[in-house]
């Protein structure tokens, strides 16, 4: 199994963290998001570990919880003592509502309202990463109003091709965040930073894209960027004290993805980091990075209900399922790999190919083509795996299909951290 969180029982059920997903789908109805609280603590640990041994001892992951937000997740990351970035008051507001300490949020994001930089101010949420000169500006205007001083790193972009997906790849000088060192305008940017009264400059951020396996692009970003703070020391005499590296460790979808060692990856940038900054004269900063799909991709998968079996002779067979692009869009819109298997006879021959649609009308709503599993049959409970990461996060109600319940498994015992939505509650807003 491509993680070590999946199994299969004698009865012939995919075992996850511990607990039978055939049992799981009966208890709670299908579709349902199965999340793993002992692997979302492991691969926090995994980060918070590595940074401060290989780093420097106050180094620290931030979980971009753009991937996955809700309350629950922000208790984890409390307890785990590590940082978030946050991408929206909506993200900052449901941190506070599990009681997260917000000075240790990053506020990022690329078209931030007035109103969410008061709320994010007066909140005090510790930093902001400003994409932009205007949106420094406002932050210094708001901040000065509300008789503040606001700590603000600055997006830069690298100008990185990280040879990913081109709509999740952030890093290069085309691109609608940050602010570009190869223009100049990345220096024109701290000069203009630095005689603001109400923002204190703390460091630099850069993302250079997602589902990244190599760490040599990462490596490729820190020499960029030190080499950036070397020369903003000279033009200005500002050193900084913290470099945000961003996002971006890719995770297993199929068998066919490498293994992937974070503390090796880990590691590695920072022998990097730390030759660079020898080269470059400059301190060795708290290094930040910001792993969203890599601390709670395989810390979950959804179970759906099979639906009907259409079989186009001569062409291709469909199985539909109770889900599809409204709790996971991401073969829709970026053509996303996924291992996909039936829960209830999981140690049956895979022999029959065919291809899992979601139960949209669009034609492009599908979770997976040409899927070996056995021949699948009305009720039988299919699992996508690795879903914990922009699934939940980027559903929708598109055809007014309600969200799924999501259930924590923790120690083996199964509770819901989001409740499955209603029709009253999906039309709650209307008048
Ligand atoms: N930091 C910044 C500034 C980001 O923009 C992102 C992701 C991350 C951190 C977290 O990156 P991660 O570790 O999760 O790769 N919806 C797409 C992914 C979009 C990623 C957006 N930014 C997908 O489903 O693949």
């Amino acid at each position: 199994m491509i993680c070590n969180n999946l199994t299969v029982s004698e009865a012939g059920h995919l075992v996850f963290a511990g607990v039978d997903t055939v049992e799981m789908a009966k208890k709670y109805g299908t579709p349902l998001m199965l999340l793993d609280e002992g692997k979302i603590r492991e691969k926090c640990s995994i980060y918070r570990n590595a940074m401060q041994k290989y780093f420097t001892p106050d180094s620290m992951p931030l979980y971009a919880s753009k991937a996955l937000s809700f309350k629950y997740i922000y208790k984890i990351a409390k307890s785990e003592n590590i940082g978030i970035d946050c991408v929206s008051a909506g993200e900052i507001y449901t941190a506070q509502q599990a009681g997260f300490p917000l000075e240790r949020a990053y506020f990022h994001g690329n078209s931030k309202t007035d109103s969410e930089i008061r709320f994010a101010i007066e909140n005090g949420v510790g930093h902001f990463v400003c994409d932009s000169v205007e949106e420094v500006e406002a932050v210094n205007e708001i901040a000065g109003a509300l008789g503040r001083k606001q700590k603000i790193l600055l997006r830069i972009t690298p100008g990185i091709d990280p040879h990913t997906h081109k709509k999740i790849s952030t890093g290069s000088v085309d691109s609608k965040f940050g602010v570009a060192i190869e223009t100049n305008q990345a220096y024109e940017l701290v000069k203009e930073t630095l005689s603001l009264e109400n923002v204190e400059l703390t460091g630099f951020h850069c993302h250079i894209g997602s589902q990244i396996f190599e760490y040599d692009p990462f490596c490729d970003a820190a020499r960029i960027m030190l080499r950036f703070i070397a020369d903003v020391k000279k033009m200005y005499g500002f050193e900084a004290s913290q470099l945000n590296l961003g996002g971006g460790m890719a995770v297993r979808y199929t068998e066919d993805d490498p293994e992937i060692d974070y503390d090796a990856n880990i590691k590695g940038i920072a022998d990097i980091v730390k030759a660079l900054c020898g080269e470059f004269g400059v301190k060795m900063p708290q290094i930040l990075m910001e792993p969203g799909r890599s601390i709670v991709a395989d810390a979950g998968i959804t179970l759906y209900t099979a639906g009907y079996l259409k079989e186009i002779t001569g062409l291709k067979n469909y199985i539909s399922i109770d889900g599809g692009m409204t709790d996971n869009p991401r073969f829709t819109l970026y053509q996303s790999p996924y291992t996909v298997l039936l829960a209830n006879r999981a140690n049956e021959p895979c022999d029959y190919k065919c291809t899992v649609a979601g139960r949209c009308c669009e034609s492009g709503d599908i979770i997976q083509e040409d899927v070996m599993m056995p021949k699948p049959r009305r009720h039988d409970t299919v699992a996508v795996l690795t879903t914990g990461a922009y699934n939940y996060a980027m559903a929708s109600h598109y055809n007014k299909v309600p969200k799924p319940e999501v259930v924590m498994i923790k120690d083996g015992e199964d509770f819901t951290v989001i409740r499955r939505e209603t029709y009253e509650s999906m039309i709650s807003n209307e008048v």
